[in-house]
């Protein structure tokens, strides 16, 4: 595993997505990731599964202290009750007395950041959580965000896979300081048969999902694909052993022309434009 540090956070380069897994199928593909060395878990209140992430680390058997868990705060709980209110629901629910990374998971407009990060920042302090980050964040918001902030944010996750071109909110992370933690890095199922990606996995042996990471990954960012296949859970991890060529590199990075955004919710904020 390689891992991307910031802000004194130390955060496995791939991590397990759960968003939509539910019920025994998301107890059943904690456990073999982490029984598959995994130890990066992404989880949010809104996901609706924070018991069976409990319960799948649980039944892994392995030591809390081994496991790098995020779980995120909705958009609609940003004021400081609401936002208690969540946490500790978050928390009962993963049964753990804190998470390693707390995200606000999307802005909301209506709420000034001065009310909002600091909200996460207490989290931070009274140790329900270990590092505080953002997800979705522009880069005015990471500029706004920082003016206010108490605590280091160690990382903005947002969407990022071959497709899409976010350049401009990597360089204002970076600036930052931050981790980028990649979500749909196989773009929700659109890069398996994409041509360029299928030709450059077969000339390495890899699956073009294995390339899609592969490209994150050494972009020096992290990936938290989602799947519920074991095949696929175990090739997700298995991107170590192989390089990308700068040729190869150059040419997946063209397609971001493609410009293809794949979660875009009426709440979203208006992007950086490429
Ligand atoms: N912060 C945010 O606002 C935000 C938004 C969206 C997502 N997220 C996080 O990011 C995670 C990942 O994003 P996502 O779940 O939307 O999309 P994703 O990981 O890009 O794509 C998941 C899809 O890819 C398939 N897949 C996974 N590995 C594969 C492989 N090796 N070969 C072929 N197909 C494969 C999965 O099917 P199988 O199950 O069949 O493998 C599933 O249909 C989420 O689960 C969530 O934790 C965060």
């Amino acid at each position: 595993m390689q891992y991307v540090d910031a802000h004194g956070a130390h955060i496995p380069q791939i991590g397990l997505g759960t968003m939509t897994l539910k019920e025994d199928v998301c107890v059943q593909a904690v456990k073999a990731a982490l029984e598959t060395s995994y130890t990066h878990l992404d989880t949010a209140a809104f996901y609706g599964n924070e018991v069976e992430v409990g319960a799948g680390l649980r039944a892994s058997g392995t030591s809390r202290d081994k496991v790098f868990i995020c779980t995120k705060v909705r958009e609609n709980n940003l004021l400081p009750e609401n936002f208690n209110k969540s946490l500790d629901q978050s928390l009962k629910n993963l049964q753990l007395p804190f998470v390693d990374l707390l995200l606000i998971h999307w802005n909301n407009k209506d709420i000034p950041f001065s009310t909002s990060i600091a909200a996460l920042c207490a989290a931070k302090k009274d140790g329900r959580a270990k590092h505080v980050g953002v997800a979705n964040f522009t880069t005015k918001m990471l500029d706004e965000a920082w003016a206010v902030t108490t605590e280091p944010l160690v990382c903005n996750q947002i969407e990022m896979h071959p497709f899409i071109n976010q350049d401009k909110v990597v360089a204002a992370s970076k600036k930052h300081g931050m981790a980028v933690v990649a979500y749909c890095p196989i773009a929700r199922g659109k890069v398996p048969g994409a041509d360029a990606l299928e030709r450059i996995g077969a000339a390495h042996g890899k699956s073009a999902a294995q390339v899609s990471l592969r490209y994150l990954v050494q972009m020096g960012v992290c990936a938290i694909p989602r799947t519920a296949t074991p095949a696929h859970l175990k090739a997700n991890i298995d991107i170590f052993d192989f390089k990308l060529s700068d040729a190869e590199m150059t040419e997946l990075k063209a397609l971001n022309a493609t410009n293809m955004r794949v979660v875009n919710p009426p709440h979203a904020p208006v992007w950086d434009t490429p």
